[in-house]
């Protein structure tokens, strides 16, 4: 069987390595892939968001099964796409794609059907947000509507810094088209949990919970990064919390996608926040997170290609999907300065022990040495019997990755430890 894994980060390295254990699979192609994706797929040099380019290569491969991981091509339709060509795909097509591709369209979605989430308003019209911003209750949140790289999100702690948001937004298009309209919404406070879960549109399973460090500096402090590692599984995501996320969040949200027309099928991300009120969505994303992926997978004892294809046919309900009890632990290795400036192209060097559970995102292959190519380069993933021991054993191995200018928060973890005391 051969496979073609759509995007080039540490997630879908984490993915690549993960659907390697199948040994039906005689061939798996990335595209773009990346320098240290390169030791475990067939790199091919084309862009995740050209859409005729992906189908020329799955039909030129023979490819069996398509895994569509980026957010970017899946909201382009890269999926339809490939269906239409009669290759069978992991990931939703663009129409249940656009629940993390438009942030208006989700929070209506969840207004109009009960879905908990912070009270907003949407604006088209600048100075109408201007003028509602004169009252609304402060801080406040402003989100552009559309995809930003996660970047699109202002956390305005007085009047002045949510109208400047606005006006980068809705005037000075600072983050392009996605900015043309905006969500205000209401300030939550409470710990925060990713939910990744499989479904096929009709069972929901949910993977093992995990928590994202998105800020650059060590006590969440500086900016909002991509991500500088994660935990799994996450200490607030209590039994009773997962009951209740499953009855007013999950299962809701899947049945409020088919009410609309827009059956979603694959991995559904649910960023959640627990509030004093419960569990209340902050977003979703139409496909799997980075870098949760890097330690919620390394965890799943079901073989992912067949979780993968039960979505795809409607057969989740009768496929079993098996975590292990151990707990995960990733650190993040970046370029000095990320995620502003930083410089690129310098050599890494792996010790072997951290090479085998290092997954790779911003590096490339030049003249046969691996190079860092972006700003956040590595994830070093440790698997432990509890989660002080796999945080402990992640900076360990993430020692054995170096390169110039590297840099690592050090407290990843830290506040999971401390909600388990
Ligand atoms: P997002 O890019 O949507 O994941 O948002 C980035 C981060 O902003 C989230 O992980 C939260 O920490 C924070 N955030 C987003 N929306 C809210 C909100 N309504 N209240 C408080 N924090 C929020
Ligand atoms: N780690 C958050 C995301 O993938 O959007």
């Amino acid at each position: 069987m051969n496979i073609l894994v759509v995007g080039g980060g540490g997630r879908e390295h984490a993915i690549i390595k993960a659907l390697k254990k199948n040994p039906n699979i005689t061939k798996i192609y990335a595209a773009p892939g990346n320098g240290g994706i390169a030791a475990d797929a067939i790199c091919l040099p084309v862009s995740a968001t050209d859409i005729d380019g992906i189908v020329g290569l799955a039909r030129q491969y023979a490819i069996d099964y398509a895994v569509v991981a980026p957010d970017d091509p899946l909201v382009l339709g890269c999926v339809d796409a490939l269906e239409e060509a009669g290759i069978a795909c992991f990931g939703p097509r663009a129409n249940a794609a656009i629940i993390e591709g438009s942030k208006a369209f989700s929070k209506n979605l969840m207004k109009k059907y009960g879905i908990p989430t912070a009270k907003y308003e949407i604006f088209t019209d600048m100075e109408e947000a201007l003028r509602y911003l004169d009252t609304a209750p402060i801080p406040t949140v402003v989100k552009a509507d559309g995809l930003a790289l996660g970047k699109g999100v202002i956390i305005a702690q007085t009047r002045q810094e949510a109208k400047d948001a606005v006006t980068d937004m809705m005037a000075n298009a600072k983050f392009g088209k996605s900015g043309s309209t905006v969500v205000i919404e209401e300030f939550l406070t409470g710990p925060e949990v990713s939910v990744l879960a499989f479904t096929d549109g009709k069972t929901v399973k949910p993977m093992i919970s995990s928590m994202d460090h998105k800020r650059a500096g060590d006590h969440d402090t500086g900016l909002n990064t991509g991500g500088m590692g994660t935990i799994a599984p996450n200490p607030y995501y209590t039994d009773a919390v997962a009951a209740q996320c499953m009855e007013k969040i999950f299962l809701p949200t899947v049945a409020a996608m088919n009410a609309e027309g827009r059956t979603f099928k694959g991995c559904l991300y649910f960023g959640l926040m627990i509030t004093a009120d419960g569990p209340k969505v902050i977003e979703y994303n139409c496909r799997f997170g980075d870098p949760e992926t890097q330690v919620v997978l390394p965890l799943l004892e079901s073989d992912l290609l067949t979780v993968m294809r039960a979505c795809t046919d409607g057969t989740l309900a009768e496929t079993e999907v098996k975590f292990s009890p151990k707990a995960a632990c990733c650190v993040i290795t970046a370029s000095k300065g990320y995620p502003e400036s930083y410089q690129k192209g310098f050599e890494i060097v792996m010790t072997e022990e951290a090479e085998s559970c290092t997954y790779v995102a911003g590096a490339k292959l030049e003249n046969g040495k691996l190079v860092t190519s972006g700003g956040r380069v590595t994830g070093t993933t440790a698997v432990a019997d509890s989660l002080e021991a796999a945080i402990g054993e992640a900076y360990r191995l993430s020692d054995g990755v170096s390169f110039q200018n590297a840099y690592r928060r050090t407290d990843i973890g830290q506040r999971a430890l401390q909600a388990l005391r």
